[in-house]
């Protein structure tokens, strides 16, 4: 299949390669990759910014936010089958949405919402379970609380209006002149 992969930290384009396809473990289907989002978190890796963090080893197949189709399953996988339209933030170490396939375990995937593009699907996963993660499993945000997002403008900041909404809380947050109006529309969508 082909991918792009980086052979070392750096600031250089991505190369374009061919690289075997992944093998499909038991608990893991393989996706078919329509879209991939391309995160920040992508950018920080490839530059080695997150060296201590995340000390992956080369050659990298960078990417974590992926939608796409199921192309074959492991015989332990139970959720999903050949066909279904997933998206997925594959777990760290085992990264590379920006390729044809990736093999992930069917613990990390879901249906994809049948009114989100693939390439709106793509662009979910990984900004959205931070902002999960921040607003329901630590802040265990409530209706009519008041929040404060830094850059809500930014891929974070985008769901983080939306998530906050949802939950009837009451925003505020910051952002360039160009973004007003944008930020302001998320925050009339509930
Ligand atoms: N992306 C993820 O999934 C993820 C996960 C965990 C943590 N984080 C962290 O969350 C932060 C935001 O990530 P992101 O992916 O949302 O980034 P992003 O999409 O690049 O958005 C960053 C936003 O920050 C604003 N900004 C840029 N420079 C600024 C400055 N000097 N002062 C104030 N605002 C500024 C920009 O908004 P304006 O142009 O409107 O000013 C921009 O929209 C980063 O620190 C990242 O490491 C991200």
């Amino acid at each position: 299949m082909k991918a792009y992969t980086i052979n070392k930290y750096t600031k250089d384009r991505l190369l374009l390669v061919d690289v075997s396809s992944p093998k499909v473990g038991d608990d893991e289907v393989l996706i078919e990759i329509h879209a991939a989002g391309i995160n920040l978190l992508d950018t920080k890796i490839k530059t080695g910014e997150f060296k201590l963090l995340l000390p992956y080893k080369f050659p990298l197949i960078l990417g974590h936010d992926v939608a796409g189709i199921i192309t074959q399953v492991g015989k332990n996988v139970k959720k999903f089958k050949v066909g279904d339209e997933v998206y997925s933030r594959p777990a760290d170490f085992h990264i590379g949405a920006f390729a044809e396939y990736i093999a992930i375990s069917e613990n990390d995937v879901a249906f994809k919402p049948k009114n989100l593009t693939m390439e709106e699907a793509a662009s979910i996963p990984l900004v959205a379970l931070t902002v999960w993660q921040a607003f329901v499993e630590r802040a265990r945000l409530k209706e009519g609380q008041k929040v404060f997002v830094q850059a809500g403008s930014g891929g974070v900041g985008t769901i983080a209006i939306q998530l906050a909404k949802y939950f009837g809380a009451t925003v505020a947050t910051t952002a360039s002149t160009k973004s007003f109006e944008m930020v302001k529309t998320l925050g009339r969508i509930y």
